[in-house]
């Protein structure tokens, strides 16, 4: 073969120097070989193609016929033989098998360096999207043609198994034109489905296998009492809609004996633990509980769960039977708190904050003691304040309102005509829990027509010296 066209290339010499010299006749053998004789060595393209017809070389102007396996396309689908190349150097004539591919329009063009097989659909790199209850892709089709009746679906990856029920979805779309979104029906959190777009009958041109997001969990369905060890139990929350990574768990107690007592607890607690001690259960006792599952999306709906010391009626929030004070100045705006101290042992110098809030709504005292009250602030009333910090070992009586200030706190005088609580407040906080002590003392500051009437005949006798 290579003598050949050795010899080809001599003869085409040859008649150009013969022409050149002007000779009448040229020698008859040069004149009959003829171009078409040129052939092309089959082309060592992408190793996937397959070639029609599949020869070892092909004769110039040769049509072949181009195609790839099923979800793939050819470059060029018809390319033909052109023979020998340009020559690559002027020195030295080399010359390369050329060919020419047909494009889109129909049009012979020389094909730049090879044909490939190419995916006929393309998943737009960065376009998947997941969430708890979706997944969606954005697609484009290369080859129109190749991707007519392409059908995309999701499916469960696997068969759901108690206690995460999964439905199967009857997610199946057929993908028309040339690009765009496909959606999964909506699905299950934290579920394994897989995404596949195929070309019927069986061509798989994409498959993902994806879990949807984590969302936040179910309530919890059981929740009871141990009576005999006042224990709280509940049964575990299963991981369907994420990891269950612990519970949180808020108790309000309020005690039968020792009026006026309210402990608030807030707890995280490790997904293994089904269980928690109420603080010093008795039947006398009553309690509001609250406990949510946790996943990293954060805390489910909560489930409550209450007893009360008086089954007869169960109000919400617990009724705070505060204690009461009898040592009220109206005229000084003072009222004399009986403390004693709430940590035990009372020897243990612990800091106890004394709250005041203008009320006697249980909701809004319940609030101020596992809340997180501020320094009084005279625009921000009747909103509760933080009216002292003391270190208290031993019963004190302490005078609440007497206008002194201390560690950045002040004690405010008390407004004649106001329903009051005062709570002594003890906070200790761990990692894992807050555990807030209060008691309540509630009074009232009875309407003073003495103050009220100087404090009118004041502003009038000001409103005179301004006319003035
Ligand atoms: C996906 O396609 C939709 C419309 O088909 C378009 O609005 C969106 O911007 C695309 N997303 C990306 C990341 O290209
Ligand atoms: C329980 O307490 C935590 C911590 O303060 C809080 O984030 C959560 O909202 C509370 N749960 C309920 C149901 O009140
Ligand atoms: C329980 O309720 C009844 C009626 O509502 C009431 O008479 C009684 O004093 C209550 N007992 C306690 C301990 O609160
Ligand atoms: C709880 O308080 C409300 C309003 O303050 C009152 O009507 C109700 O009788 C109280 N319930 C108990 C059991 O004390
Ligand atoms: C008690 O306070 C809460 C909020 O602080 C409020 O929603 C509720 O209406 C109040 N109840 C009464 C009887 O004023
Ligand atoms: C009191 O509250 C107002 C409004 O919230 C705030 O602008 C001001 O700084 C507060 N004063 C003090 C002493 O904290
Ligand atoms: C309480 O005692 C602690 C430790 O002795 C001390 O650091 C703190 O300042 C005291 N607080 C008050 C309000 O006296």
């Amino acid at each position: 073969m290579a003598l050949q066209l050795l010899g080809l290339s001599f003869l085409l010499v040859l008649v150009s120097l013969l022409a050149a010299q002007g000779q009448e006749e040229p020698d008859p053998k040069v004149q009959g070989v003829p171009w078409e004789t040129e052939t092309c060595q089959r082309p060592r393209w992408d190793s996937r193609l397959r070639l029609a017809p599949d020869q070892e070389s092909y004769k110039k102007n040769e049509e072949v016929t181009l195609s790839c396996p099923e979800g793939f396309h050819p470059s060029f689908t018809h390319v033909k033989c052109e023979g020998k190349g340009q020559p690559m150097s002027h020195r030295q004539p080399v010359y390369t098998d050329t060919w020419w591919g047909k494009d889109s329009r129909g049009v012979w063009t020389r094909i730049p360096s090879s044909v490939e097989c190419i995916d006929v659909l393309q998943v737009v790199p960065g376009t998947l999207e997941i969430s708890s209850t979706s997944i969606k892709l954005n697609w484009t089709c290369r080859f129109p043609d190749a991707c007519q009746r392409m059908q995309a679906t999701c499916r469960l990856a696997e068969p759901s198994s108690p206690p995460c029920e999964a439905e199967e979805v009857k997610g199946e779309e057929i993908l028309h034109g040339q690009e765009g979104t496909f959606t999964c029906p909506p699905l299950q959190p934290f579920t394994d489905y897989s995404v596949t777009i195929s070309l019927p009958p069986s061509t798989i041109l994409f498959t993902w296998l994806v879990r949807t997001e984590e969302t936040v969990p179910d309530k919890l369905e059981k929740l009871w009492l141990d009576p005999n060890t006042g224990s709280l139990q509940w049964k575990p929350l299963p991981s369907c809609k994420g990891e269950i990574i612990g519970y949180q768990l808020n108790i309000t107690a309020r005690r039968a004996r020792d009026g006026g007592f309210l402990e608030v607890e807030r707890l995280r607690l490790s997904s293994s633990v089904t269980e928690h001690l109420l603080p010093e259960h008795s039947p006398g006792n009553s309690y509001v509980v609250t406990i949510q599952g946790l996943t990293a999306a954060g805390a489910g709906a909560a489930s409550l769960w209450e007893f009360h010391a008086n089954s007869s009626d169960t109000p919400h929030p617990l009724n705070i039977s505060c204690r009461s004070i009898r040592d009220i100045s109206p005229s000084q705006g003072t009222a004399v708190l009986p403390l004693r101290p709430i940590a035990r042992p009372p020897e243990l110098a612990r800091e106890h904050q004394l709250i005041v809030a203008a009320t006697h709504n249980s909701t809004a005292v319940e609030g101020a003691c596992s809340g997180d009250p501020q320094p009084f602030n005279a625009s921000w009333q009747p909103g509760a304040y933080v009216a002292a910090v003391l270190n208290l070992t031993a019963p004190t009586d302490f005078v609440l309102g007497d206008g002194t200030h201390g560690q950045g706190y002040y004690n405010a005088a008390l407004r004649p005509g106001s329903d009051y609580t005062a709570l002594l407040r003890l906070v200790r906080r761990s990692q894992q829990a807050d555990k807030i002590s209060c008691v309540c003392y509630s009074f009232s500051l009875g309407i003073l027509w003495f103050v009220l009437s100087r404090k009118r005949k004041s502003s009038l006798s000001s409103k005179a010296k301004e006319d003035n």
